[in-house]
């Protein structure tokens, strides 16, 4: 299945929709046909001048319905249990308070209305040297009600933000050097514009292995944080994996501790270079072959 379908695999598509965040790279733009509102907390004109430098074709951008400041997606759109989509690529990771997104396109959203999402994989990507998010930060800053990014975000993306041979994402097959993206005075420029100007910022506040979002979902949900429950999920292809939720959803058929096993899994495979990898693969396929010689020549 690609990248589209997976996405677009439990939406209808003659249905009303939003996309958010949509800016240079479109699932479900308004010229293909869907109903739909794009939601960014920048105007087409600002990205366009975001994206000027990044060789893009920007005439893949498109107006932008709703300009988010901070307010809940009912207030933006005037819109409540209206709309059947939502798409947000690529944009989760963005969000200063990431309960208050889902539970925000939750409300806009009719009660089998779906929120179909596409996250990085901080293994294959810039985020490749940050700590996994954990569960306190994502509850604090929704108690805090945060609509920026907090000081101590922004110095620990910009202090630990690397490429992998020039790229700022890749897969788990590439090879190469890391190199930091941004200096130490980056990271202080960062800091004062959100303390003396409240700048936003924009910038990947939560760093997701597949498994460790799954979880995440999972106990929001369990802790009564969210009522959208995982309807589908697909693992990682490239540097990003793709999940859709919904208050219909029958959430995810396995343990905690089945799932902290598959974070752990994850982290053992993403966080050696490829090389060490086929190595370890190696080691397990003897083991493997070394069993089933065991057995077989245990049976008569
Ligand atoms: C990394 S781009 C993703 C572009 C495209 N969806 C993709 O998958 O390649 C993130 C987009 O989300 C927007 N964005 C960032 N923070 C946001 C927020 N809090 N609310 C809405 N949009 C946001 C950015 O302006 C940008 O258009």
């Amino acid at each position: 299945m690609n990248r589209k379908a997976k996405i677009l695999r439990h939406i209808d598509r003659s249905g009303r929709g939003i996309e958010i965040g949509p800016s240079h790279n479109p699932v479900a733009p308004k010229r293909d046909g869907y109903q739909v509102h794009i939601i960014d907390h920048m105007s087409r004109e600002q990205l366009i001048e975001k994206y000027q430098a990044h060789g893009l074709d920007l005439s893949q951008i498109e107006a932008v319905d709703f300009v988010w400041q901070g307010e809940s997606y009912a207030k933006l759109t005037g819109k409540t249990d209206y709309y059947d989509w939502i798409i947000a690529s690529h944009v989760i990771e963005h969000a200063p308070d990431l309960i208050s997104f889902i539970n925000s396109c939750d409300e806009v959203l009719k009660a089998d209305g779906v929120l179909s999402l596409v996250i990085p994989d901080k293994r294959y990507c810039f985020d490749h040297y940050r700590p996994i998010t954990g569960l306190a930060k994502i509850i604090d800053n929704h108690l805090q009600k945060s609509i920026n990014h907090t000081p101590g975000t922004i110095a620990e993306y910009f202090l630990n933000v690397v490429s992998q041979s020039g790229q700022i994402a890749w897969n788990a097959e590439t090879t190469g050097d890391y190199q930091f993206v941004h200096s130490i005075d980056n990271a202080l420029e960062g800091m004062a514009s959100v303390m003396q100007e409240d700048a936003y910022i924009d910038v990947h506040a939560w760093c997701f292995v597949p498994h460790s979002f799954r979880l995440m979902m999972h106990d929001l949900f369990g802790l009564g944080l969210i009522t959208l429950k995982e309807i589908d999920f697909y693992q990682t292809d490239g540097f990003e994996f793709y999940m859709t939720l919904g208050r219909q959803g029958a959430g995810i058929q396995q343990s905690r501790m089945d799932l902290l096993k598959q974070v752990d899994a994850e982290i053992a495979v993403g966080m050696q270079t490829p090389s060490r990898w086929r190595q370890l693969s190696v080691k397990k396929s003897v083991k493997q072959v070394a069993r089933s010689l065991k057995a077989r020549l245990r049976s008569p």
